[in-house]
């Protein structure tokens, strides 16, 4: 099945802009799960893969971090990076938002973060790349420290199978009607040598199955 190229996620999410919150009916639960056992008032360093308009992590800073903590947010999206720039333009010496073009982030420095926090981007990410940014992140937390994600899964039980298949089928004829995404369950991407799971839940919200999966970077 086809994924959105890093250009046309670019050109999708530039178009979407802040309406990409009203998502937030069926993210909420889901990212509400990775706060609450992402252990974020212990994390000194976070980074965001796929920001969006930085919702989640004014979140952090007005609920969870310290004031020590800082917080490096990368998105694909030109107009996503202003939004995120200007909702977290009341902590900017704490906080920064890098436009990128969409690769892994192998330019960051290893072993410099305690929390890798990506939520409903992996989702629209090939199998490879979803291979190529964990490897990323793995290389980037120290060691013990946790990678945080949840994003559209398959479904549970009768609705959110039917809805879930009712996304990949949009997905596959025009991707860009559910902003590239299509369920993906992230557990078998983790190997058990790299990665120790502390949480790992699905839940569902107006039908649509989502994943939550908290591991230790071993
Ligand atoms: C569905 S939105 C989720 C945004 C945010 N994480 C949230 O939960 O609201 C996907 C976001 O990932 C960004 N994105 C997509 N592909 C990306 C890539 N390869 N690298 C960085 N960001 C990417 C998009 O621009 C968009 O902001």
């Amino acid at each position: 099945m086809g994924t959105l190229s890093h250009q046309e996620a670019r050109r999708t999410y530039d178009r979407i802009g802040s309406l990409q919150d009203s998502q937030r009916f069926y993210e909420d639960q889901a990212t509400s799960l990775v706060l609450q056992h992402g252990d974020f008032t212990s994390a000194e360093s976070v980074f965001e893969f796929g920001c969006g308009t930085g919702r989640f992590a004014l979140r952090l800073f007005e609920e969870y971090l310290s004031d020590t903590a800082n917080y490096r947010g990368v998105d694909v999206s030109p107009r996503m990076v202003r939004l995120a720039q200007s909702h977290l333009a009341p902590h900017s010496a704490r906080a920064e938002v890098i436009l990128t073009e969409g690769e892994p982030p192998d330019g960051e420095p290893s072993e410099s973060y305690d929390r890798f926090v990506s939520n409903y981007v992996f989702d629209l990410l090939s199998h490879d790349d979803i291979r190529a940014v964990l490897r990323e992140a793995h290389r980037m937390l120290r060691p013990n420290c946790l990678l945080c994600l949840s994003g559209i899964s398959s479904g549970t039980g009768f609705i959110s199978r039917i809805v879930a298949s009712a996304v990949s089928r949009i997905q596959s004829i025009r991707p860009s009607l559910v902003g590239g995404c299509r369920p993906v369950d992230l557990l078998p991407f983790l190997p058990k040598s790299k990665w120790q799971v502390r949480h790992h839940s699905k839940v569902v919200a107006f039908g649509i199955s989502s994943e939550v999966l908290i591991a230790k970077r071993c």
